[in-house]
């Protein structure tokens, strides 16, 4: 079979893209696919009109792997694709969109505000981050609508903090959610489809060495201690495998996905985002789930 894996791409993940796409490509090639790893670029579809191969395997993040666009033109040209369609990536991507679907599906997720930059231009930065404050208190974590991998996200734990985390999230997009920091075990939740039925692997509890899981927690081996599967009670690790299940099942998703949650000292957890693309990176968490559930990457990659 002829696999081409699509990597890399302008978004700032660019890097983390190149070292996904990688892993996946050698996952695939261990069991005889003829695999190419090729940006998403204008030589594309003359390749894929041209000569289709049997299969892609997007690997991208950031917009131009999450947003639905390259699956949309996947659709349009009727090329086989791995990962969620473009209407459930759409829906993924926006994370305020996003936390809508949760909150339909019964799902917990932290209170939150979203705010575009123009609102703090046009009524008064400080006006409207009272207004925040006084509705949200504090702590609370600030990031960019549409993005990943931490990056133009910080946590506010004093009031002074919140126009510096604004400025930051600003850096990376046009619109900033807000949300109410929720103190707790963070944890990874893969869902990975095997015979087309969407199963929760092991959670991943995440330990950053340092202050926070930021970019370099994420990418910098040794920075962030994984534990598999989580340190949880056996009902707080019942109720966010079926959390993960129902947040793929509610933002219509396939093959894979992977949810981040925050579960509360109540053993309550609280859905902070999907991702459609998730890190397969030396130091990402779905590679790891699938380890600790004993399926080696290159199965189930393959499987998909
Ligand atoms: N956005 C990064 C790649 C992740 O979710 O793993
Ligand atoms: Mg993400």
């Amino acid at each position: 079979e002829r696999v081409i894996v699509l990597a890399g791409g302008m978004s700032y993940e660019r890097e983390v893209s190149l070292s996904s796409g990688r892993r996946v490509a050698d996952a695939l090639k261990q069991v005889g696919m003829q695999v190419e790893i090729r940006e998403a670029d204008a030589g594309l579809l003359p390749l894929l009109m041209e000569d289709p191969p049997d299969l892609v395997f997007p690997v991208l993040h950031g917009a131009e792997g999450e947003d639905g666009a390259i699956r949309e033109v996947l659709e349009l040209l009727g090329v086989p694709y791995v990962g969620a369609r473009p209407d459930a990536c759409r829906l993924a991507w926006d994370k305020p969109t996003a936390k809508a679907v949760f909150r339909q599906a019964g799902l917990a997720t932290p209170e939150s505000v979203t705010l575009p930059k123009a609102a703090f231009h046009d009524l008064g930065a400080s006006a409207v981050m009272k207004a925040v404050l006084d509705k949200l208190g504090l702590p609370l974590f600030v990031k960019p609508t549409r993005g990943g991998s931490a990056l133009g996200a910080s946590v506010v734990r004093e009031a002074a903090e919140l126009s510096t985390a604004l400025i930051g999230c600003f850096s990376y997009g046009d619109v900033a959610l807000i949300e109410r920091f929720v103190t707790g075990t963070e944890v990874a939740v893969g869902v990975i489809e095997v015979d087309g039925e969407p199963t929760a692997l092991p959670a991943v509890e995440i330990i950053p060495l340092g202050e926070s899981y930021d970019y370099t927690a994420r990418y910098t081996a040794g920075q962030t201690e994984f534990i598999t599967p989580a340190r949880l009670s056996p009902e707080a690790t019942e109720q966010v495998r079926r959390t993960a299940l129902a947040a793929h099942h509610a933002l219509g998703l396939r093959h894979l996905s992977r949810s981040d949650i925050i579960v509360d000292t109540d053993g309550t957890p609280h859905l902070l985002e999907v991702n459609v693309a998730p890190g397969m990176t030396e130091t990402s968490s779905l590679p790891l789930a699938l380890h600790a559930s004993h399926l080696t990457i290159t199965q189930i990659l393959s499987s998909l």
